[in-house]
């Protein structure tokens, strides 16, 4: 009896030092893609046994079926209505959309880290004395507003940046990215750059910090003033420099992977965690599209645009052009779309839901055409499939050039003639199948090759932070270097001011000869 009490009273003891933590989650961003990069990191953290606070403007589809406490930050899709213009296909298709420019990216970013503290559901939540957290992770979406929940809540925070490492995101935890060889991750440009890209490159990153430093900065400031500062000053914590909070991260968590990538130096505080959002178990298909796939003996094409490409915008001839490409092929095609089209061939069927990680795990699965989201090509890499990349806007285009680079995928661009496009790429990758296959088995293998799972690797880091009082040893000492040393710009004032003076010098002296001269000559 007693024996049974002790080890009843072991088991008690191992289940309380499992460290759960409280966590607070803020993925503010009203797109679907993150907010599904936001579900899966609050189910990894629950499953770790961690308490979890999440901010999320999806409360509809979690109320009822996570454990996680939801604050509703559902205003923020309000901000669609402003950003309708930067995703209209008409113009895409035209091609007489201009990249965002810095300003237009910053006003939506900001404007959504101003709707989200302000909202009454996270000033309830900011003013709430009894809330303590043991860490903070903040989706980093161009500007450092959420790092102030980390003065009301004194507790060290951690970035999660959705998309390859750029210059924006790593400047915060390191220094800006060395120009020559990483491209803006709108530019999307592969190494090795020519003079000319690499001129832009450099001129991209000395404006972008500029207007970072200076312009958006005050404009942020003035947020945090208004929103956080009241409470900090009301709760009696200090206030800390807004310029302090920015750079103060303790890690930096993307959703990455190097073999999906350009391998590019990165501080120790940058952390890969692509694929995390992938199940570990696949699901089953549903009935009806689990038939269609065992009986496609040429195998399946799935062709997903998310939902970037609007069946209303899409013109009727560019629908049928595509209908026709498709009714062409072999394979059989699965065309997930918003509505079912009249005349489709045999072998292409639309639908509107689609399990999109079943349909790429299953063995008769040849190719995906996507629109080269981030989710979706890890998700073909995570499953060792082949793709057709049809970029349409942010950093698409950036993963189609790195996927064509790494030989498991071509690109085509979205116009009238896509359709015409579309049926080049096929040709040319369905005629070397085997080829562009086994470099999607090869890139797959190489990403699977890791000590540990992406999910596994999010509770580590995120709980080493804690463990580790907010990881200073992760920081990058090039955070205490300002960018004039790191560029050198003071040896290079140095230099020239010896050379003006050395300049002078020799003026003087030739100008003193030369009189000189003149005077012996007179005499
Ligand atoms: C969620 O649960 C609450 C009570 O726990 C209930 O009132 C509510 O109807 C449920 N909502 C949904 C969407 O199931
Ligand atoms: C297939 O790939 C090989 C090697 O890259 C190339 O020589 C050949 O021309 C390709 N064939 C087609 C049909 O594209
Ligand atoms: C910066 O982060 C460290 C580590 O988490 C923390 O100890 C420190 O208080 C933070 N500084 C500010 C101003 O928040």
């Amino acid at each position: 009896m007693e024996k049974l009490r002790y080890v009843l009273f072991c088991v008690v003891l191992s289940l309380c030092t499992c460290d759960a933590y409280k966590i607070l989650v803020v993925f503010a961003n009203p797109n679907p893609s993150h907010g599904i990069l936001g579900d899966n990191m609050v189910k990894h953290l629950l499953s770790a046994g961690h308490e979890v606070t999440y901010i999320t403007p999806y409360i509809e589809t979690l109320k009822n079926k996570t454990k996680a406490h939801l604050v509703d930050v559902g205003n923020t899709h309000k901000i669609l209505e402003v950003a309708k213009d930067i995703l209209d296909l008409k113009q895409i298709l035209e091609g007489t959309v201009e990249s965002p420019d810095f300003k237009l990216m910053f006003e939506l970013v900001s404007t959504i880290g101003d709707m989200t503290l302000s909202n009454p559901n996270v000033q309830k939540l900011l003013r709430d004395p009894k809330q303590k957290f043991d860490v903070i992770i903040a989706e980093f979406m161009f500007n450092e507003l959420f790092s102030t929940f980390s003065a009301v809540y004194q507790c060290p925070y951690i970035w999660f940046s959705t998309i390859e490492p750029n210059w924006i995101a790593l400047h915060l935890v390191s220094d800006p990215m060395n120009p020559a060889y990483n491209s803006d991750y709108l530019h999307g440009r592969i190494p090795p750059f020519s003079f000319k890209e690499r001129v832009e490159e450099l001129w991209t990153q000395i404006k972008g910090l500029y207007h970072y430093n200076f312009n958006f900065y005050n404009a942020e400031e003035a947020i945090y003033q208004k929103h956080v500062v009241p409470i900090l000053k009301e709760q009696g914590k200090p206030v800390p420099d807004y310029n302090v909070l920015k750079y103060n991260a303790s890690l930096m968590l993307g959703n990455t992977n190097v073999a999906i990538g350009n391998a590019m130096p990165l501080p120790p505080s940058y952390k890969h965690i692509g694929g995390y959002h992938i199940d570990e178990e696949v699901k089953s298909l549903p009935e009806d599209l689990k038939k269609i796939m065992d009986n496609a003996n040429n195998g399946v094409i799935y062709f997903s645009m998310g939902s970037n490409l609007k069946s209303k915008e899409l013109p009727d001839e560019l629908k049928n052009g595509l209908l026709e490409v498709f009714g062409g092929l072999q394979q059989t095609v699965l065309w997930k779309f918003e509505e079912n089209l009249p005349n489709k061939p045999k072998n292409v069927h639309i639908v509107q839901w689609a399990p999109q990680q079943s349909i790429l795990a299953h063995h008769n699965l040849k190719l995906f055409v996507t629109h080269g989201g981030l989710l979706s090509l890890t998700e073909a890499v995570h499953f060792g499939v082949p793709l057709i990349v049809i970029p349409v806007f942010a950093d698409q285009f950036l993963n189609a050039n790195q996927a064509k680079n790494k030989g498991i995928a071509e690109r085509v661009d979205l116009s009238y003639n896509l359709d015409k496009n579309l049926k080049v790429a096929l040709d040319k990758v369905l005629g070397n199948f085997s080829k562009y296959s086994a470099r999607a088995k090869e890139v797959s293998a190489a990403y699977h090759d890791n000590p540990m799972r992406p999910g596994v690797a999010l509770n580590f880091w995120v709980e080493h932070v804690v463990r580790t009082r907010g990881a200073p040893h992760l920081r990058s000492v090039a955070l205490q270097v300002p960018l004039y040393q790191q560029a050198y710009l003071d040896l290079l004032a140095v230099i020239l001011a010896v050379a003006v003076v050395i300049l002078l010098a020799v003026r003087k002296i030739i100008s003193l000869l030369t009189v000189k001269n003149m005077k012996l000559k007179k005499n």
